[in-house]
């Protein structure tokens, strides 16, 4: 039974569960802990928190008795700010079901100011941490695979993806944990400049005609105005810039302006090239999605020269070149999902996956799991995007739990 208490009452040892503000109002990155010592609690009041929401013990007749204040300790089990990592891995079934109420609301977002409506932020803001919060539980850093969606919504699986890798891309590259929602929140509305321009435009299934493009070209400068207006600081400050910048160059070959990289925000230098990545990988009704391997390299070999070097390496880090969920043709013809890396962080040494494919097109009657000391070129001489097999993400899902990868059910 949770119970809103004011701070003041707040004693060390309790489990707090939510805080009266939200994420991007205060310094304090976990709003579900227990409490460890008073200057945690002062910390919170330093914050302007002044009631938060506690977990109280079941009243159950077996259960033992409640202990007063002073008998929580350290010791007591429950998340603290220390052992948030401990929590148990979220699934992959809680991932997309977070993944498609984004796009959901990400969707309604863009009617509202379509129709003519002020923006709300807070139900954005609220996705933004409820993602952040299963990205930090989660050390798999499985990018790849939480991005992927039955939904066939491309507009809004975009901002909500690249949401989702602005904050890994920030963990990535060292950005303090508390700036985090505000990238995340960059990502989600750089695109709202989109809501502005003709469906028949943005919805158009085939390349656009020169003067469909120059209208496409505004979304930027329309972004800025819709966002410009907010009453939210950081929507007023940092995603307006970025709704603005994502689409300029190194060198000055972007537009609106044609700002070089130096004048533009490093959370912009960033989002474009997410922007690219999520493109590539996602696919558009006229064009069938890259894998990982494939966009990396077209970022690496293509776009180097117009992007920042460094957010493209943080990139590839980040995400791997062969990321799990992701298909690779083995030196002996087989076709295998990778499913799982012994060192998660860095993708390498060891990486099991499943044979699923005895050639291209030609299924296995049953998956066989595979062992690899490692995985690199010179094992692997084709990847594939899951789409470009006609395997959705359900059909993963599947094939984690086959290979035993604890993702799917908790
Ligand atoms: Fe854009």
């Amino acid at each position: 039974m949770n119970k809103i208490v004011p701070i003041e009452k707040l004693e060390v040892g309790m489990e707090v569960v939510a805080l009266d503000k939200s994420w991007l109002e205060t310094n304090i990155l976990f709003h579900r802990f227990r409490v460890q010592s008073r200057e945690e609690i002062q910390k919170l009041r330093d914050n302007g928190i002044r009631m938060v929401t506690v977990r109280l013990p079941d009243p159950t007749p077996t259960s033992p008795p409640v202990p007063r204040s002073e008998e929580f300790t350290a010791s007591s089990e429950g998340p603290t700010f220390r052992e948030m990592e401990t929590l148990p891995l979220p699934s992959l079934k809680e991932w997309n079901a977070l993944h498609d109420k984004t796009v959901a609301v990400v969707s309604k977002s863009f009617e509202d100011v379509r129709m003519g409506n002020a923006l709300e932020v807070e139900p954005l803001r609220r996705q933004v941490v409820e993602t952040l919060d299963m990205l930090l539980r989660d050390p798999r850093k499985n990018s790849f695979l939480v991005t992927l969606s039955e939904v066939d919504d491309e507009s809004y699986v975009h901002s909500t993806n690249t949401m989702i890798l602005a904050m890994g891309l920030a963990d990535q590259s060292g950005v303090p944990k508390e700036e985090l929602p505000k990238w995340g929140l960059a990502g989600l509305l750089h695109d709202i400049g989109k809501a502005l321009i003709p469906l028949e435009i943005l919805k158009k299934p085939g390349k656009l005609e020169p003067n469909e493009w120059e209208t496409m070209k505004r979304h930027p400068k329309l972004g800025h105005s819709i966002l410009s207006k907010s009453k939210d600081d950081v929507v007023r400050g940092l995603c307006t810039s970025v709704a603005m910048e994502h689409h300029e160059r190194k060198g000055g070959g972007g537009y609106p302006f044609g700002l070089d990289l130096p004048d533009i925000d490093p959370v912009s230098r960033s989002l474009m090239v997410l922007d690219i990545y999520e493109a590539l990988t996602a696919g558009r009704i006229y064009r069938p999605p890259l894998s990982p391997a494939k966009t990396l390299s077209y970022l690496l070999e293509r776009e180097l020269h117009k992007l920042d070097p460094r957010a493209i390496a943080h990139l590839v880090q980040m995400v791997g070149i062969y990321p799990v969920g992701s298909f690779v043709l083995l030196a002996d013809g087989r076709v295998a999902m990778v499913t799982s890396y012994k060192d998660p962080e860095t993708h390498s040494g060891p990486v099991n996956l499943l044979a699923i494919f005895a050639k291209p097109g030609v299924p296995l009657p049953d998956p066989v799991p595979l062992t690899l000391t490692a995985i690199d070129r010179s094992r692997v001489k084709q990847t594939y995007h899951p789409r470009e097999l006609n395997i959705s993400p359900s059909d993963i899902a599947r094939y984690l739990e086959m290979a035993g990868v604890d993702a799917t059910n908790h």
